[in-house]
């Protein structure tokens, strides 16, 4: 949700920090701010100047660069708002009475009304309407002269999620962050070191980090960090290297950084294949090294998952069904979460989440750990939650995500789903080698046929701005095409606003068929399938309602010739090829039809790219 950043080194902390929250903008861009420790100048003592913008962080680096404040220890924030506005006294940082103490937060403090109370009763003064806030008084209240004793005194205090950076003007060469169901990774530089929400925050500088586990507390200082628990119980860390690079974090060229991680999809569609795949369809995942046996003693498998990769999971429960023979069922982990789950020691848990931080899903991870089934998670962030909770996991290898919506990653974790599927049905002997080679030679064919469709860009576009003039849409499909069809509808609302919703082909006439009318288009997902007949019947039926319809058709398939408004011939795929190559293409829809509008697609309204509370 938010994003923190701290800076400690022997730089000048302000350009780093304002870089770093542009970086992190994506988790939440409703207001910015930093605190910067300045340096203390003849005759004055040390003070701190705190810089906030009540809009997003551009408006906060024009803020800091007409008066830029100079120190080498600084923490910045940009906020996705959940207790109060996003006004500018509720921007972060914040800090206590005396302004000495300055913190940073990503999360919930479920308790900070009581603490609020009782800190209230006990003088403190709150300017602000935030949970966050009761984070300084407490450390004032229990500050004796140590910093980190008092932040460790006053975080046992605290319940709910927490991701913190902070510091002391007493403490000039002390930044401590710490965590608590929320992500927080150190990074090490060359004699300066960063605190930071994510990696991609800090990637230009360092690509060494040290991932703080549950209830951990980094206190930095320039020999380095040195990680305890609450108790002060010292932690050695595992310092993970990670392979992204800067360019990746950029634009490099593109409009926006959701258009270019479209592009990006013949390479994630690659990157989840390889060294996993060999020619014959033998399928391994280095980091889920689970033998044979293991495996064949999975009776049912459930997925997990949250927007986007719910979809993914709704793919993967089809062709795990269909390959392997087992049941499986995909499920909305914020729903599971509050059920009496039939899961057990034969089940086997798939968790797909792109940050590896979605607070529903990783709960919902615990409990089915819980009942002891065995579990693998999909995510493209090593390290991550989802990655260390789980017993295994399945890396995208897509590199960072920027845009908000999810697009390359849900290529990348549908093919990881279809290498799991294919893993299953192997170990089950349900698979012929001869139809593992096919299947090993269609995937592989997939980078290619995927540029196919992002040449076609131009065409999409005017596709896309033909329709834009639409208040509404249906998506339809059917199998596997019924999660495109609810992907493309989610892709669209949540960048252009305009109302979309997803549904089956076979559900249409039970309801969503009575709104449509002249204008109210469908797009339909009839690429070559076990249902497309149905679909091409289902088309009829919306046609005769004088609805506008996008068809995506097999090249080859006239049976819409005539009938669609407009038909998008895709090529003559495998149905699970097609389930990629029509996603790209409707992607690229909803994104044309977003910037026709004029909206702000890599940062879509009221939205978080990943939403770290429940
Ligand atoms: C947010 C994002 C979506 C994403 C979902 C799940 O809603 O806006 O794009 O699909 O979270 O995120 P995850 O990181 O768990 O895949």
């Amino acid at each position: 949700m938010c994003g923190i950043i701290g800076y400690l080194g022997g730089r000048e902390a302000t350009p780093i920090l304002m870089e770093s929250l542009k970086r992190l903008e994506y988790r939440g861009y409703d207001s910015a701010g930093v605190a910067v420790l300045e340096e203390p100048r003849q005759g004055h003592a040390t003070r701190t100047s705190v810089t906030k913008s009540e809009a997003k962080v551009d408006t906060l680096v024009e803020k800091l660069e007409a008066n830029m404040p100079s120190g080498k220890l600084g923490i910045g924030h940009t906020r996705w708002a959940t207790h109060g506005k996003p006004t500018y006294i509720n921007a972060h940082p914040h800090t206590d009475c005396k302004g000495k103490i300055f913190v940073v937060h990503n999360g919930i403090i479920e308790n900070f009304a009581e603490l609020k109370a009782e800190l209230e009763a006990e003088g403190h003064e709150f300017p602000s309407e935030t949970d966050t806030e009761v984070v300084p008084h407490l450390i004032e209240k229990y500050y004796k002269g140590d910093f980190l004793a008092a932040v460790r005194a006053a975080l046992k205090r605290i319940h709910g999620a927490y991701a913190l950076a902070m510091f002391s003007s007493e403490d000039p060469e002390l930044l401590v962050g710490a965590r608590l169901n929320a992500p927080l990774v150190v990074g090490l530089g060359e004699s300066e070191y960063y605190i930071a929400s994510d990696i991609t925050a800090i990637i230009p500088y360092t690509k060494r980090v040290l991932v703080l586990g549950e209830g951990e507390v980094a206190a930095v200082t320039p020999l380095g960090p040195e990680v305890s628990t609450l108790d002060g119980v010292t932690v050695k860390s595992k310092i993970v290297h990670v392979d992204w690079d800067v360019a990746q974090a950029q634009k490099g060229g593109y409009p926006h950084f959701m258009l270019k991680e479209i592009h990006e999809s013949d390479e994630a569609v690659a990157n989840a294949m390889r060294g996993r795949l060999s020619d014959d369809g033998a399928v391994s995942f280095r980091e889920f090294d689970v033998s044979d046996e293991q495996l064949k003693s999975v009776k049912d498998v459930l997925l997990l998952g949250m927007g986007t990769s719910l979809h993914a999971a709704m793919i993967g429960e089809y062709v795990i069904e269909d390959w392997a023979g087992i049941p499986a069922r995909a499920e909305d982990a914020s729903e599971f979460r509050y059920r009496r789950p039939t899961v057990g020691k034969d089940t086997l848990d798939v968790v797909i989440t792109q940050s590896g931080e979605t607070a529903d899903t990783l709960v919902a991870l615990h409990q089915a750990k819980e009942r002891g089934s065995l579990s693998v998670a999909v995510t493209n962030v090593i390290a991550s939650s989802a990655a260390r909770d789980a017993d295994g996991a399945i890396y995208l290898h897509s590199g960072p995500e920027i845009g908000v919506a999810s697009t390359k990653t849900l290529l990348a974790h549908t093919i990881s789903l279809y290498l799991l599927a294919l893993r299953l049905a192997t170990v089950n002997g349900r698979v012929s080698l001869e139809r593992r080679q096919e299947l090993v030679e269609s995937l592989r064919a997939l980078p290619e046929q995927v540029r196919g469709i992002l040449a076609r860009d131009e065409e999409i576009r005017g596709l896309a701005e033909k329709y834009s003039k639409y208040g509404d849409f249906m998506y339809a499909g059917r199998g596997l095409g019924f999660p495109v069809a609810l992907e493309g509808a989610l892709k669209l609302k949540e960048i252009s606003y305009v109302h979309a919703e997803g549904t089956s082909g076979g559900l249409l006439k039970h309801g969503p068929i009575a709104l449509l009318d002249d204008q109210f288009p469908v797009v339909a997902i009839c690429t070559a399938s076990a249902t497309k007949d149905k679909m091409v019947s289902n088309v009829h039926e919306m046609a005769a309602r004088n609805a506008p319809v996008i068809a995506l058709v097999t090249d080859g398939d006239h049976s819409l010739d005539g009938v669609a408004t407009d038909l998008f011939v895709m090529p003559a795929v495998e149905e699970v090829s097609s389930v990629i190559l029509d996603t790209v293409m409707l992607q690229l829809f909803a994104y044309h039809v977003a910037v026709k509008l004029g909206q702000n697609v890599d940062q879509p309204r009221n939205l978080a790219k990943s939403v770290t509370v429940e």
